[in-house]
């Protein structure tokens, strides 16, 4: 008769740094307090990113109408409702659950907040349904939530293994696997080198091809990063050395998210409403990781309607050693020109 299969045990800290993990998922408070201790952000949580620089330039001012096109975990969005009071603001975000998770977070607070699970490609729609002709700011602080990316059945991760789905709003069209079955090695390369600055794009793309065409192809997360690795010439199970390098497989997460949820033509959709909605003298700020999202975003703030403010803001070094997560994040604000021409233009 066989042995009977004893239950894996696991030797050092590993399990109970997954308990950890949990507990701070599970929005425990002494576990969160922890990890706020030892400088990380909590599993679960997102820092947002130059706060201070974003509420000076934004500069709140009470009876404002605000817009904060993602509210994510709500940093930025709780920092700013709190100085409109009588004013308030709408805050929108694809990820309906996500938010959902924010504003019964943020109830407490009773801030001055209308939430709103749209895609900021339709902020007239929003601003109408509103009643609004246009707002005093607006804030994009774009791409995924710490709190998407630490939740594996996102397939957001790279670190824990999930499915590979990766959509912002899982209600609506296609997965990534379904989305990655359909590319040619020239289209994925073409995309790679697009939305992920990726140096080896064409070997990349033409093993994950292959492997979607295939028998058995990728399922999850963990697989694609293997895959991907791999055909850098690394160890499939290559992990991210630590949290200020990036996966090898990072830049190419990054590339299928942007197309899975086609973020640059909701970029793309917004900047060209922003003018006509915008009251003259209004302020906008925009957080991009990314270089071509920040070329879209430059384009547009230095037209004739906007008084650029700033173009290239960094976090300083600070910033990035407590939270890597802000590493590549640049800044942009810009003013509504006041003059008459501009302001009709
Ligand atoms: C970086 S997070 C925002 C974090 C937030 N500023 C904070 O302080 O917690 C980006 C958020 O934007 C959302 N998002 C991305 N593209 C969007 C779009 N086109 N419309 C609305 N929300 C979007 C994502 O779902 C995510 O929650």
């Amino acid at each position: 008769m066989e042995p009977p299969v004893r239950r894996k045990r696991y030797p050092g800290t590993h399990p109970r740094r997954l308990e950890e993990k949990y507990k701070e998922l599970r929005g425990d408070p002494e576990a969160l307090a922890r990890a706020e201790a030892r400088g990380q952000t909590p599993a679960g949580r997102h820092r947002p990113i130059l706060l201070d620089p974003i509420l000076a330039w934004l500069d709140p001012q009470p009876g404002q109408i605000l817009v904060d096109c993602t509210l994510g975990g709500g940093g930025h969005a709780a920092a700013l409702a709190e100085r409109l009071a009588p004013g308030r603001l709408i805050a929108l975000d694809l990820d309906k659950a996500e938010l959902a998770r924010t504003m019964a977070r943020l109830e407490p607070q009773e801030l001055p907040i209308t939430a709103h699970a749209m895609n900021f490609a339709g902020l007239p729609k929003v601003l109408e349904a509103e009643g609004l002709r246009g707002v005093d700011g607006l804030l994009a602080d774009l791409g995924v939530s710490s709190m998407q990316l630490d939740r594996p059945e996102r397939g957001f991760s790279l670190k824990n293994d999930g499915p590979l789905d990766m959509r912002l709003d899982a209600s609506r069209g296609q997965p990534a696997s379904e989305w990655l079955a359909r590319q040619t090695v020239e289209g994925l390369a073409e995309l790679l080198m697009a939305y992920g600055d990726e140096p080896a794009a064409l070997p990349i793309a033409e093993a994950v091809v292959e492997a979607f065409h295939g028998k058995r192809p990728p399922r999850s997360t963990r697989a694609l990063a293997g895959l991907v690795a791999r055909a850098l010439g690394l160890d499939p199970a290559t992990r991210q050395a630590s949290a200020f390098k990036a996966h090898p497989a990072a830049r190419t997460f990054q590339a299928i998210r942007m197309a899975v949820n086609r973020e640059p033509d909701n970029l793309t959709a917004l900047l060209r409403v922003l003018p006509a909605h915008v009251l003259p003298g209004g302020r906008v700020a925009f957080l991009t990781f990314h270089s071509g999202e920040e070329r879209l975003v430059k384009a547009a703030l230095t037209e004739p309607r906007w008084e650029a403010i700033t173009l290239d803001l960094r976090p300083s070094a600070d910033e990035v050693a407590s939270n890597p997560r802000a590493r590549s994040a640049r800044l942009q604000v810009a003013r509504r020109a006041l003059d008459a021409h501009a302001a009709t233009a």
